[in-house]
């Protein structure tokens, strides 16, 4: 019995092993691109970004992690930088463990319509599964503003296949279907933010602290004037399943204390690299 209980555990581990990795490992990538990709979701072109590790491996599971654009923006302004550092920041910390994807809002922005930009990020999803090799238990999604919106409009409705999502000054403007999955979830949002209050960031917070499971709390926020930023990790949440809370001292911004070229050299890319890297 003893030997048949190992036999089973051990097929079920290879299993789960094998499942997590992506039908596009070992593949030559046809169809997607580094670059810029095309795709018809509903009828309407829409266009995304692919950014490859250097010396992309085929037989590699990467971490997959979109990076969304806030409104008004575009997905060049998310892939190439500018405003902010390319992927707000995280590519320089991954070192080459994660494919980066940078998809194009509609109208600069993500209002959703009908469902019609969380059917675009199920079949990015599909396109590059079937031709680039993804960890499929590690997708996340990550954005500032609208693209924070987004983000947690995925954890609402894609939790299954996001394993965590980040929304820096997020709001809740690009819908929340579904909304009952555990999913990790990062907020970060300014004390002062004129433009989506901290009281809708700690709102899109709270839908996770409650689907997580974790022990409600309201965590410490700086004071205006401090220049400081408090990370909070709530306790008691599902294994796997953490809820981080930044909340800092300014307004609507990704770049909560750099400025001119010293652009988002802060907190924002390394806080939710951390986030990121702890899932393996
Ligand atoms: C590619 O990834 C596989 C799986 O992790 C690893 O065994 C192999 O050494 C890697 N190849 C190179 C050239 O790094
Ligand atoms: C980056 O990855 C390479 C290859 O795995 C490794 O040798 C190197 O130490 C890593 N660098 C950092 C800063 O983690």
């Amino acid at each position: 019995m003893k030997l048949a209980t190992s036999i089973v555990l051990l097929a079920s581990t290879l299993f789960s092993e094998v499942i997590a990795a992506t039908a596009g490992c070992g593949k030559t990538p046809s169809k997607v691109k580094a670059g810029t990709n095309t795709l018809t979701v509903n009828g309407k072109s829409r266009q995304w970004i692919l950014t490859l590790p250097a010396n992309y491996n085929n037989t590699y599971p990467y971490r997959l992690i979109y990076g969304v654009h806030w409104r008004d923006g575009t997905f060049t302004d998310v892939a190439n930088g500018g405003q902010i550092r390319p992927y707000y920041g995280v590519p320089e910390l991954a070192n080459n463990t994660a494919i980066f994807i940078s998809p194009n809002g509609l109208n600069k922005g993500w209002a959703n319509t009908g469902g019609e930009d969380i059917t675009l990020f199920r079949e990015i999803n599909k396109a590059v599964d079937a031709e680039l090799c993804i960890n499929e238990k590690l997708r996340f999604s990550i954005g500032w503003s609208y693209g924070g919106a987004m983000s947690y409009s995925i954890a609402c409705t894609l939790g299954q296949d996001f394993r965590g999502v980040a929304a820096f000054s997020g709001g809740p403007v690009s819908g929340c279907a579904g909304g009952t999955d555990p999913v990790a979830y990062f907020g970060q949002h300014g004390i002062s933010d004129s433009v989506l209050s901290i009281t809708l960031g700690r709102q899109l917070r709270d839908t996770f602290v409650r689907n997580n499971g974790c022990t409600a709390q309201s965590p410490q926020e700086p004071s205006r004037g401090s220049g400081k930023h408090i990370l909070t990790k709530y306790a008691g949440c599902k294994a796997d399943k953490p809820v981080w809370w930044t909340a800092f001292d300014g307004d609507h911004t990704p770049i909560p204390s750099g400025s001119g070229t010293n652009k988002d050299t802060t907190f924002t890319g390394p806080g939710v690299w951390d986030f990121i890297k702890q899932f393996e």
